[in-house]
């Protein structure tokens, strides 16, 4: 059997591909672009909570949000050592991220203005995030499936930690009410842009489905993260800034607003509210930790030449 064919097979019976075995280049490309850009959201999106560490209104919340980020550390970190397993490499992959010449996602593009922030980025963001990434367990290459499945556990614990902090808030003082709804308000449209552009329009959704690296298309986890979100925005207590918002019996689905896609593509492109800020903190975190590098290389070196002594 040649191997095309014995790959389309593995594909075709919903086995895995593993890092040894033989896959179009193509199969490989796409793999290496969407890890990579997952691997730099997750460094990235360190920084807008980050931003409330050292501002955190309690020991409790501040110990729950240290733990978060650094979750989001080891997510990024999991995610590079993924992609190496396709022979990408890591110093590559990071210069083309702070070069500006690889994506992360829109969404952390986005200022993070009072404590509610982190609240509704759990809620919304992680939320977002779980509905994309739990169908990716099932994703056809093996070590990023393998990676999914712990990430998603740790993104469900972000995602309930946020979600009993608003409700917290909501039962707290009328100010504290209306930071959440104000920032359910700035942070709702960019999360639905999360899931990439209209499927019409996302270049690379069928190809990926075909092979089995995504499972759903971007319009369908759109819907479902609505449908899903809906209720609990009604628990909490907050509404959701889109007055076309409403249930469909017809559809058994949630009808929303049209998403404003020339904003999208500002930010994707590089122009949205932060972007220059978090390519510039990146880099200069990059620069700064030069001399990490360096100690543990040198280590490693030492290491292996008393080894083959
Ligand atoms: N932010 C930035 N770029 C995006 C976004 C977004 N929200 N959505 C789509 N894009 C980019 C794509 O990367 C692609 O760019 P490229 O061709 O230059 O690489 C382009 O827009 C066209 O989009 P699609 O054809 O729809 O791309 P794709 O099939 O890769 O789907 C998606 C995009 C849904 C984000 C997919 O890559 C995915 O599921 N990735 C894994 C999850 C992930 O990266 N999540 C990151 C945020 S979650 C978190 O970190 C908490």
């Amino acid at each position: 059997m040649n191997l095309q064919t014995h790959f389309d097979r593995t594909i075709e019976k919903d086995q895995r591909i593993e890092p040894r075995d033989w896959m179009p280049d193509a199969y490989r490309a796409t793999l290496v672009r969407m890890i990579a850009q997952h691997a730099h959201s997750e460094i990235i999106g360190m920084q807008p909570e980050g931003n409330w560490i050292t501002r955190a209104p309690s020991l409790r919340r501040k110990a729950i949000l240290l733990a978060k980020v650094q979750d989001e550390a080891g997510h990024g970190l999991y995610l590079y050592s993924a992609a190496e397993t396709l022979g990408a490499d890591r110093d590559e992959l990071v210069e083309k991220l702070i070069a500006g010449k690889q994506k992360y996602s829109s969404i952390f593009n986005y200022p993070t203005l009072t404590f509610a922030d982190v609240g509704v980025i759990g809620w919304l963001v992680d939320g977002a995030a779980i509905c994309n990434q739990v169908p990716l367990c099932r994703s056809s290459y093996g070590p990023y499936a393998r990676a999914m499945i712990r990430i998603c556990k740790e993104e469900s614990f972000h995602q309930r930690q946020g979600y009993e902090l608003l409700m917290t808030m909501m039962k707290g003082t009328e100010e504290q009410r209306r930071m959440v709804q104000d920032a359910t308000n700035r942070w709702w449209w960019p999360s639905l842009m999360m899931f990439g552009p209209p499927d019409a329009e996302s270049a690379h959704t069928e190809r990926s489905m075909a092979w089995k690296i995504k499972r759903h298309t971007n319009d369908e986890l759109r819907q479902k993260f609505v449908d899903m979100t809906v209720p609990q925005a009604e628990a909490l207590g907050v509404t959701l800034p889109d007055p076309q918002l409403r249930w469909n019996a017809e559809r058994g689905h949630y009808d929303f607003g049209e998403i404003d896609w020339a904003e999208f593509k500002r930010v994707i492109s590089g122009n949205g509210p932060c972007n220059a800020q978090r390519l510039a903190r990146r880099r200069a975190a990059h620069d700064n930790g030069a001399w990490v590098r360096e100690a543990a290389a040198a280590h490693a070196a030492k290491r292996a030449e008393r080894t083959v002594a």
